[in-house]
């Protein structure tokens, strides 16, 4: 079915905006792989995803992929996908244009309950929007760059906010306002009694991992798992060994590259949705990941959404499984791992 991605193409294949020639420098923030028109080949761009998963995908259909592009410049054309936060979606607007070479076109697209109209008005602030096409529920506009560089005040929220406390989080993660109530529930429980090789699976920017390690002295290797490449590079400044602890980060998608090796203990908040739908699946492929490196007598401790009902891939995958706790619609579970 068609989508966002198709809009974005529109300009393209209705010859509004031309497609790329040789030489010339192209590139896609918060890319995807997309339903190309005639003449335009994935090596034809540079793209730009963190998200482990959008990356393998990009990668499997021919694009040259980064989690993070550093040098962006001289650019005839960036693509940039919205992204479900508005402040991603400006930082990325705001690299593109200021990695455009003069006349260089930025071209902008996402579904209608995206906030593409919002940013279009924002970006109409600072240069003309020279066209904008409509089609699949979704708006794609284009501008093209002339004038200076532009500066991080014209962010609605200035990088600043996104440093608090003591912990480094940027906007687009997982509870990037402050720690997340389950979270900080699951987080209750942790104590010396978590000990040896222990894996923080979904870390995010590494709230549960600073607290293992602030709470359970026996921990001798700790190892976080985490899809979200921004959330991973924070989670290296964010979480720091103490005594002889060794820290491993590895940036996963935990539904193809989970852990084989054993662990004494795996913790977890799951990712529970990818659109605004709970989707417990996610939650599910998690569990089973866990089964799979826990040997007899490991265990599991993992906070949900009190909806979501994940204790039957608990009862079916290991031995004993036990509510300790519920609050404020979170529920913490335990589950210990059997001979099998
Ligand atoms: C509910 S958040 C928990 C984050 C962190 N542990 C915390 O408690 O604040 C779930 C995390 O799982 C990550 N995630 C989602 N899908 C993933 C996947 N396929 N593989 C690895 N991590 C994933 C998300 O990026 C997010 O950081």
């Amino acid at each position: 079915m068609a989508d966002f991605r198709d809009t974005l193409m529109l300009p393209f294949s209705s010859g509004a905006l031309e497609g790329p020639k040789p030489g010339e420098k192209w590139c896609i923030l918060n890319a995807d792989v997309l339903p190309l028109p005639d003449r335009m080949e994935p090596d034809d761009f540079v793209a730009e995803q963190g998200f482990r998963p959008g990356f393998l995908a990009l990668e499997a259909a021919g694009y040259a992929v980064q989690p993070r592009l550093q040098a962006m410049s001289e650019l005839n054309c960036c693509l940039v996908l919205a992204h479900r936060s508005r402040a991603v979606n400006e930082r990325n607007i705001l690299r593109a244009w200021n990695g455009l070479k003069p006349g260089g076109v930025l071209v902008f697209a996402g579904t209608k309950t995206s906030g593409v109209q919002p940013m279009r008005k924002w970006v109409g602030r600072g240069a003309q929007v020279d066209g904008s096409l409509s089609k699949h529920h979704a708006v794609a506009f284009w501008v093209h760059r002339s004038g200076d560089d532009w500066h991080a005040d014209r962010l609605q929220k200035p990088d600043s906010d996104f440093e608090w406390g003591k912990f480094r989080v940027a906007p687009g993660m997982f509870s990037a306002d402050e720690p997340d109530v389950g979270s900080a529930l699951l987080a209750e429980h942790f104590s010396d009694r978590i000990f040896g090789r222990v894996a923080d699976f979904g870390a995010g920017w590494g709230y549960l991992s600073s607290c293992l390690i602030e709470r359970c002295s026996r921990i001798e290797q700790l190892e976080l798992f985490e899809a979200d490449w921004a959330s991973l590079e924070a989670a290296r400044s964010n979480v720091q060994a103490a005594g002889d602890m060794s820290v491993d980060y590895h940036w996963c998608d935990m539904n193809r590259e989970a852990p084989r090796t054993p662990f004494n203990w795996v913790v977890m908040n799951p990712p529970f949705h990818t659109s605004r739908a709970a989707e417990p699946a996610l939650g599910n492929r998690f569990i089973e990941a866990a089964a799979r490196c826990l040997p007899a007598g490991g265990r599991l401790l993992m906070v949900a959404n009190t909806n979501l009902p994940y204790e039957r891939t608990l009862q079916h995958l290991f031995k004993k499984v036990e509510r300790l706790d519920q609050a404020n619609g979170f529920k913490v579970l335990e589950a210990v791992k059997g001979s099998r």
